[in-house]
């Protein structure tokens, strides 16, 4: 980065967005709505998942889940289930004791940006976001978009992995923000990365910035990120059927997936007869893990901490996405 923008320029970065935004937004479910309850839930289903994966879970759950009264009212397996598939169930649980306060409260939704900070599974992007386009607070968002399209307007070489380069960040996100209408600029900045400033072959003809981008000769350099490297891991899994069904087991509190409905870990003290039969492959965290199944039998008595599920109640529970895969290619 060589210079600060002055106030000049980011005022005219700021109508450049607002003027693009207007003609080139895509029209999104929740974007045609300011009730603070629907886009509570798109913003946190948005946080790990891309849109066009969104939009069928938002419409869902909408249906499902009108309002903050119906989210509490709703059984856990009931919110697991209409999550299933998007992956980061805290997210879901949260919502669901999001909800259960609401509720308890009165149904009073706060909008203040320090109460929003508090709320269960928000952070400063949430409550960023939420505030600005249910309650038009001036807060600007930070997300990865966000840190694409700055790092490279700015040929900010900083590495965003560290917390003070996001800090940086913010500022700047902070000085771009227009304070007339940070819904509108907020989701600007976020579809022009999303649609426009992509992170591989960006689009620059197309982009309302590009004159000014300092990044815009190498935008592939940017951001800067370091990474530490995928840890490997394998893991068996047995399948032990009876007739049509399958032996599962519910994935016990404290550990990843709670709640969710599993194939039990292939355990050769307990099972029998085995045999090979497929494997897949998914990554969590920092883990990039093959999930190796066999077929096998019990021993003796199968254990209590399970059961056989049929077909049907295996479609209907909510299944941990990699089981869910593995069962797909059975
Ligand atoms: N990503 C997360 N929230 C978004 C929004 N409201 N518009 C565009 N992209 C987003």
């Amino acid at each position: 980065m060589k210079s600060l923008p002055t106030e000049k320029q980011w005022r005219a970065w700021r109508a450049s967005l607002a003027k693009w935004y207007r003609s080139a937004q895509r029209d999104l479910p929740w974007r045609r709505t300011r009730d603070p309850y629907a886009i509570t839930v798109s913003e946190v289903m948005l946080q790990q998942t891309q849109v066009v994966t969104v939009i069928p879970y938002y419409e869902r759950w909408l249906k499902s889940f009108p309002d903050w009264n119906s989210l509490a009212g709703a059984s856990e397996h009931d919110v697991i289930k209409a999550w299933e598939g998007l992956g980061y169930y805290r997210r879901a649980r949260n919502l669901h004791a999001l909800a259960k306060a609401i509720a308890a409260a009165g149904g009073k939704f706060p909008h203040t940006e320090e109460e929003l900070r508090g709320l269960p599974g928000f952070g400063p992007y949430t409550a960023a976001a939420v505030g600005s386009i249910a309650f038009g607070l001036p807060l600007a968002v930070l997300d990865g978009n966000v840190m694409r399209v700055l790092t490279r307007l700015l040929a900010l070489r900083d590495d965003i992995a560290r917390p003070a380069t996001r800090a940086r960040l913010q500022q700047f996100a902070d000085l771009l923000l227009d304070p007339n209408d940070p819904a509108s600029h907020n989701q600007a900045v976020m579809e022009l990365g999303a649609t426009v400033c992509l992170p591989r072959q960006p689009m620059c003809l197309l982009c309302p910035l590009n004159d000014d981008c300092a990044g815009r000769s190498r935008p592939e350099q940017f951001p800067v990120k370091s990474r530490v490297a995928q840890e490997k891991r394998t893991e068996t899994v047995a399948i032990i059927r009876k007739g049509k069904s399958i032996w599962c087991e519910q994935v016990l509190e404290g550990k990843p997936w709670h709640g969710l409905w599993r194939f039990p870990d292939f355990d050769p003290a307990r099972m029998t007869q085995v045999a090979p039969l497929a494997q897949i492959k998914y990554g969590i965290t920092k883990y990039s893990v093959t999930m190796q199944a066999v077929s096998a039998k019990w021993k003796s008595h199968a254990p209590a901490s399970g059961r056989y599920l049929t077909p049907s109640e295996m479609e209907q529970l909510a299944f941990a996405a990699p089981h869910r895969k593995l069962l797909r290619s059975l």
